[in-house]
């Protein structure tokens, strides 16, 4: 079986073609060197030399997010991009930059799209790259794996990570990955080749679209999925997946990454009610919103309601997430006659008060012990 890190070994080197395997052998060497250099800075030195760095270009990184944010919600104004795609990339990109999670394929898509503002992105990316090549260190927020229980606005690191292991751990037991809602997605780079998983990636026309034309831009291969366009809230998503060749008789990992909040209920439950329906040993990962974040009325989630309401994406749906969410979530999961077999929280929860966000990873078919809620107590804030 693969660990972890031959997974992303392997994959990496399957990605790569010569040429950009030795830019990239450059670019570790430079990294290791400023990590090298970082780790003379140690710890508490490091970190907080890096935090007087970003805390000094703040007012630069936010000239650039206010430069780039806009364009991003204009283009997919005008064009029914999804917008929300960028964010996941953009963890995903630092990752790469920051030497923590390898992601070639996202690097050179992020250099190709003409929704991002090339000088807007520079600024707004300036203070940590800045910081980190100063100090050579690694702000937990772009960490990789995720080291321990994130808060909310960690969630989109922490979560990859989490998707990335509940992957790995089921990879010897499929052979079809289906990636829901993929948007800038790069997994079907990261499969090892001699794991002979299919891969498909549904998504909304248009987006899935601009998505492959990105792919030839950057010089990436289109045929490591087969792409699947359809709309989970007014079409039969399942049917096309089966004419583009999906075998229901065989068990698939269904990985819903950052989507079930655009969706309303009726297509987050049918999509359940789908997935439970295939063949035992299936497995379904998703994340979600707590109800109660998606009617949160702070100054943070305004914001995101009405930039999500302005591309045509809002925010929609929640899960009942009174604590325990562990409970609430093997429930929500179990009415489809899935069995819960990870979950975790985004952010904190109490015996009062709900967690805004979580994690669940459930199986089709026969009930699983649950995935031991403590996580690694590795890493540091
Ligand atoms: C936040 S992005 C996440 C993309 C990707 N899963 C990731 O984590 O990088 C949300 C994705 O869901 C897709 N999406 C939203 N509503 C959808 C719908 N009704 N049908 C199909 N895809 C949808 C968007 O197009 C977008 O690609």
């Amino acid at each position: 079986m693969y660990g972890l890190s031959s997974w992303n070994r392997a994959s990496a080197g399957a990605l790569l073609t010569a040429a950009t395997r030795r830019k990239s052998m450059g670019r570790r060497k430079a990294k290791r060197r400023a990590s090298e250099g970082g780790s003379q800075m140690r710890g508490k030195t490091a970190a907080c030399f890096f935090r007087t760095i970003q805390a000094a270009l703040l007012p630069v990184g936010t000239a650039g997010y206010l430069m780039a944010v806009p364009k991003l919600l204009r283009y997919s104004r005008k064009t029914a991009v999804s917008a929300t795609l960028f964010a996941s990339l953009y963890t995903r990109y630092m990752q790469h930059r920051l030497g923590t999670r390898p992601d070639e394929p996202a690097a050179r898509l992020m250099r190709v799209m003409p929704n991002v503002s090339r000088p807007g992105f520079r600024l707004q990316t300036a203070p940590t790259l800045v910081g980190h090549s100063l100090t050579g260190y690694v702000p937990r927020i772009y960490r990789y794996p995720y080291p321990r229980e994130a808060p909310l606005r960690h969630q989109q690191t922490a979560r990859t990570s989490l998707y990335d292991a509940a992957l790995q751990r089921h990879l010897p037991g499929i052979d079809q990955l289906v990636i829901l809602g993929a948007g800038f997605d790069t997994r079907a780079f990261r499969l090892p080749p001699e794991e002979r998983v299919r891969c498909f990636e549904i998504d909304k026309p248009g987006t899935q679209a601009f998505k492959t034309r990105m792919l030839k831009g950057a010089g990436l291969a289109t045929d490591r999925a087969s792409y699947v366009p359809a709309d989970f809230q007014t079409e039969d998503w399942f049917g096309k997946l089966l004419a583009a060749g999906y075998d229901p008789g065989r068990p698939a990992f269904f990985l819903w990454e950052s989507v079930t909040m655009y969706l309303d209920r009726g297509a987050v439950e049918g999509t359940l009610r789908r997935i439970a329906g295939t063949a035992s040993g299936g497995v379904v990962a998703f994340d979600y919103f707590s109800a109660e974040l998606i009617a949160s009325r702070s100054l943070l989630m305004r914001y995101a309601r009405a930039a999500t309401r302005f591309t045509g994406e809002p925010l929609t749906f929640g899960i009942d997430n009174a604590p325990p969410a562990r409970e609430r979530a093997a429930e929500f999961v179990g009415a489809f006659g899935l069995a819960l077999e990870e979950h975790r929280n985004f952010g904190t929860e109490t015996r009062r008060r709900a967690a805004p966000a979580g994690f669940a990873v459930a199986v089709v078919g026969r009930a699983r012990s649950v995935v031991p809620a403590e996580p690694d107590e590795e890493g540091e804030a």
